[in-house]
């Protein structure tokens, strides 16, 4: 308690010392950015209850988890039941480090494993648009986790084994393009969450990223995202990849549903053309003058 206690002080100072480079939180513009990064980030996936009519996240969407039901909080601008009262330093500590203002550690339910690969300027821009969210004073449920899986503090073990929270790294090997789309993949969409393998403790395989998960904690297959593996994504065009996840149609006329009919609602369907074409360049396949009705044409001849 008392080291805690120390150790906030400290970050507290080194953050104070370091504020004064922090573009400004409440111009237009960084609010206006700040959506987008919230868009790109699917914060509204997990944190608007649209089910049952809830307000822009006012939280309550329970996520089934082998470990429990975790239940998301108010993250609207309210300053009593939501995070309208947190700095922007303690909100970045939230979103980087899994650790609140009052120094409990979170559960990766919330994909801050993720997120901690996101920048410094998306933060501070994300957090000027969640000042201008309407508050909802309204809490939401309790987690329906289990002993021993609530204890916050066995947290600080499952981080220690599996939260990497080393900042992005760009590779100076490949064009900007691709390394948009690493950072998209990889930080704030945080598409390895969902389709990778995960240990008996919940820890991603990172061996394995991206190689698919044939069953998820909601029961889902979730399919491979790798380019060279044999599977259906491995035959995707660039077009492919950019029109599936704008429209939410696989080359073979499928529609994409499940969980991922939320992300493309609420997350690839609002990213920029350019965004698209920057996760299609890392994951996908390139072009050769292919166009999607071609590759219809070809699976379905079942080359
Ligand atoms: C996959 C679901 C999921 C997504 C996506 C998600 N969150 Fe969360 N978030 C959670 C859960 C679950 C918790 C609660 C964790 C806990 O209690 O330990 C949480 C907690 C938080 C908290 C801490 C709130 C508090 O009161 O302590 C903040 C801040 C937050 N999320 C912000 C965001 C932002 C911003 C985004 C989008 C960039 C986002 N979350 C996306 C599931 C999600
Ligand atoms: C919340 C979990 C989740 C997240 C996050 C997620 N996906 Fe998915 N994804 C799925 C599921 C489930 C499917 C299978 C959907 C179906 O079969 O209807 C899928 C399917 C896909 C497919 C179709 C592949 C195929 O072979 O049919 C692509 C492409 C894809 N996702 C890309 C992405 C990208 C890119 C991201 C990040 C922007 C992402 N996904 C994030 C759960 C997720």
């Amino acid at each position: 308690m008392s080291k805690y206690f120390y150790l906030s002080g400290f970050v507290a100072v080194a953050l104070m010392t370091s504020s004064h480079a922090i573009a400004s939180s409440n111009d237009e513009d960084a609010v206006k950015r700040g959506k987008y990064v919230m868009d790109i980030g699917g914060c509204v996936s997990c944190h608007t209850d649209k089910k049952n009519k809830g307000k822009e996240l006012a939280g309550g969407v329970g996520l089934p988890t082998p470990f429990g039901t975790f239940y998301t909080p108010n993250i609207t601008s309210d300053k009593e039941f939501g995070i309208g009262s947190w700095s922007t330093e303690q909100f970045i500590e939230a979103m980087t480090q899994g650790v609140s203002p009052d120094g409990s550690h979170y559960f990766p339910a919330f994909p801050y494993t993720s997120y901690a690969k996101m920048t410094r300027q998306d933060l501070v821009d994300l957090k000027a648009y969640l000042d201008t969210v309407k508050p909802v004073a309204k809490a939401a449920p309790d987690h329906d986790v289990p002993f021993p899986f609530n204890v916050r503090e066995g947290m600080m073990v499952w981080k220690a084994l599996f939260f990497d929270d080393s900042p992005f790294k760009p590779d100076p090997s490949k064009s900007e393009k691709w390394n948009r789309g690493s950072y998209l993949v990889n930080g704030p969409s945080h598409c390895v969450e969902c389709h990778s393998p995960r240990n008996f403790m919940g820890g991603l395989d990172t061996d394995n990223l991206l190689a698919g998960e044939p069953k998820s904690p909601e029961g889902e297959k979730i399919p491979s995202l790798l380019s060279s593996d044999g599977s259906a994504f491995s035959k995707w065009s660039h077009t492919d990849t950019v029109f599936g996840l704008q429209m939410g149609m696989t080359p073979d006329g499928d529609f994409l549903g499940g969980s991922m009919g939320k992300v493309i609602v609420n997350t690839t369907g609002k990213m920029t053309e350019e965004d698209l074409k920057a996760i299609a360049t890392y994951l996908g396949k390139p072009d050769k003058k292919k166009t999607a009705a071609s590759n219809i044409e070809k699976s379905q001849s079942g080359s």
